[in-house]
């Protein structure tokens, strides 16, 4: 099977990542940290979340971000929205690309944005209408596609049902969030098959995370089924509030070093991209859970010695 010549990485590091964060990271750093992940060729760098600042802090100066980010031609910068009211506090700062999310588990739906699957369709109905008529694009993201922190196993169709849904409503592209990382490359390829009868694989992205080490093994799967966009969060921050346990997504450099070695393009440069995880990691006073940021790290300390 060839796999895909080109790439297309989603940095979510900004948001899924700091999100996760018990301290909360002032948007000064947000921004430093979004301008390296620029100069490192990122192309789509999600800021942040327009949701309740009740249920997620850390996400709550996210006006304040798109207020002052450096927009450079080619770079978008989505944020999340889970309803109107979010729709509405984005435009109002500037928001072109908006993200809704939703999930294939009924009960991480509830524990997430408080409200069922079915609910939630109607409830982003609206919102990907608005948004469109503005002229803001909006992708879709379906939590817990290849498990559930509350229900366990999560059938391929009911993530395939919902992953239609988000296309029938105008999503041009649907994330699929393995979000407490349980996935292994044999159920991420059965998961891939049952979504891509709904929406075609052109219009699918992995959201892998890496809590039992499968993410990049998961990657090399999908790529083998001709899945060509990646979420992935710098250093390997992340996690998600509401999945007890997640760890972080995968770490961009971790793909990119991957990418790199099948000859797959991406216009990520990896070094650029370990400036990045250093900084943020420098701020957050740990090392980046990257092993590929780890290895360079340490590299670049040893030719200084
Ligand atoms: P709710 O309490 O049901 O909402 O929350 P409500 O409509 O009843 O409103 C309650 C209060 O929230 C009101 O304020 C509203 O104004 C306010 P009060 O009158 O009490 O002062 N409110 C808002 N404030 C700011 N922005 C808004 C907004 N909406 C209502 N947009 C809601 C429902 C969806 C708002 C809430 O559940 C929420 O914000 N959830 C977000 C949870 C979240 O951000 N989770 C993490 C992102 S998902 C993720 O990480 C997974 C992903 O990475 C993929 C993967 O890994 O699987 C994407
Ligand atoms: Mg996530």
């Amino acid at each position: 099977m060839l796999l895909p010549r080109q790439v297309r990485i989603v940095e979510v590091g900004p948001r899924d990542g700091l999100q996760n964060e018990r301290e909360i990271v002032p948007a000064t750093i947000k921004l430093a940290l979004i301008d390296q992940l620029a100069t490192a060729g990122l192309t789509t760098i999600e800021a942040g979340a327009f949701v309740s600042p009740k249920w997620v802090p850390q996400m709550a100066d996210s006006a304040a971000v798109l207020a002052g980010l450096q927009r450079r031609p080619g770079v978008s910068y989505p944020v999340l929205v889970p309803n109107l009211k979010g729709l509405e506090s984005a435009l109002a700062a500037g928001a072109t690309e908006i993200a809704v999310f939703g999930a294939a588990s009924e009960t991480f739906s509830r524990r997430n944005i408080n409200c069922s699957i079915a609910e939630s369709l109607d409830r982003f109905r609206p919102v990907v209408e608005l948004a469109r008529q503005h002229g803001v694009k909006v992708r879709g993201y379906v939590s817990c596609a290849l498990g559930c922190p509350y229900e366990g196993e999560v059938a391929p169709e009911k993530v395939a049902k919902v992953a239609g849904a988000l296309h029938a409503l105008g999503c041009y592209e649907i994330s699929l969030g393995d979000t407490i990382g349980v996935g292994t490359p044999g159920k991420v390829q059965q998961m891939l098959e049952a979504v891509a009868w709904e929406a075609p694989m052109e219009c699918l992205a992995g959201h892998y995370h890496d809590t039992y080490g499968q993410a990049l093994a998961n990657i090399y799967a999908s790529l083998e089924l001709g899945l060509a966009t990646f979420d992935a969060s710098i250093a390997g921050l992340g996690g998600c509030p509401y999945a007890a346990g997640a760890s972080g997504n995968v770490a961009t450099e971790d793909v990119i070093y991957l990418l790199n070695g099948l000859g797959i393009a991406t216009g990520v440069d990896l070094d650029a991209l370990v400036d990045a995880a250093a900084f943020i990691c420098d701020v957050l006073k740990r090392p980046p859970a990257s092993k590929v940021a780890r290895a360079l790290l340490a590299k670049r300390s040893a030719n200084w010695e």
